[in-house]
């Protein structure tokens, strides 16, 4: 069996839906020391660590935050591995990892953006920014894509997506939580697909 890892920083309804589905979850580690993902987590007796960004972030030698990304990489990756983690999920996780990480997981790190991806797509493209230029740009459709992690931003291979349509009214919000929905649908799905072992 695969040992799955959950990496979060925010409200964590993405991990809900992998509890929900039965997932077996070995650990997940939260960007956020605040994060709600964390309560979802031990509410379930999963193992929980904290790798707070902002702590890497602000390390007052550090004047390039390119080196902090790469220790907080250096950290959750060496954290993966004492953890034996052989498949890793970003749901709703907020930070650009490293090439480095990205290829030590290669094929074995997906994510779950909130767009039909290649739209909307890369840095700065998080949360509801995502649905605040969907409506800018006046597409009908959106969506969700769950997507193996490479070195580009949003820019590996695809798994699965699920359209959602844009409705005449809609708020950033409105259109997040029909989005959020669709995520909830498709990243059990496609970590099940990879737990098994099925080609995708
Ligand atoms: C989700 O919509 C997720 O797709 C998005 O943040 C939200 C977090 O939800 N992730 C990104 O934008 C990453 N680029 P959650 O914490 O409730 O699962």
């Amino acid at each position: 069996m695969k040992k799955v890892a959950v990496l979060v920083s925010g409200g964590g309804t993405n991990l809900q839906a992998l509890i929900d589905a039965d997932i077996d979850i070995s650990l997940v580690i939260s960007s956020n020391p605040n994060a709600y993902a964390i309560v979802r987590a031990e509410n379930n007796k999963i193992k929980t660590e904290v790798v707070s960004w902002a702590e890497y972030k602000n390390i007052k030698s550090i004047k390039d935050v390119s080196v902090g990304r790469a220790r907080f990489s250096e950290f959750i990756l060496k954290t993966l591995r004492k953890n034996n983690i052989d498949l890793v999920v970003l749901a709703g996780f907020m930070i650009i990892l490293t090439p480095m990480i990205c290829k030590a997981y290669h094929n074995a790190m997906i994510n779950v953006h909130p767009s039909l991806l290649p739209s909307f797509a890369g840095k700065g493209f998080y949360g509801l920014k995502v649905h605040e230029a969907a409506l800018a740009r006046g597409v009908k459709l959106t969506g969700a894509t769950v997507h193996f992690v490479n070195e580009i931003c949003d820019g590996g291979k695809i798994i699965m997506q699920k359209a959602v349509e844009v409705k005449d009214g809609d708020t950033p919000e409105s259109l997040q939580k029909r989005v959020m929905e669709a995520e909830r649908e498709i990243l059990p799905e496609a970590v099940k697909l990879l737990i098994n072992g099925n080609k995708v």
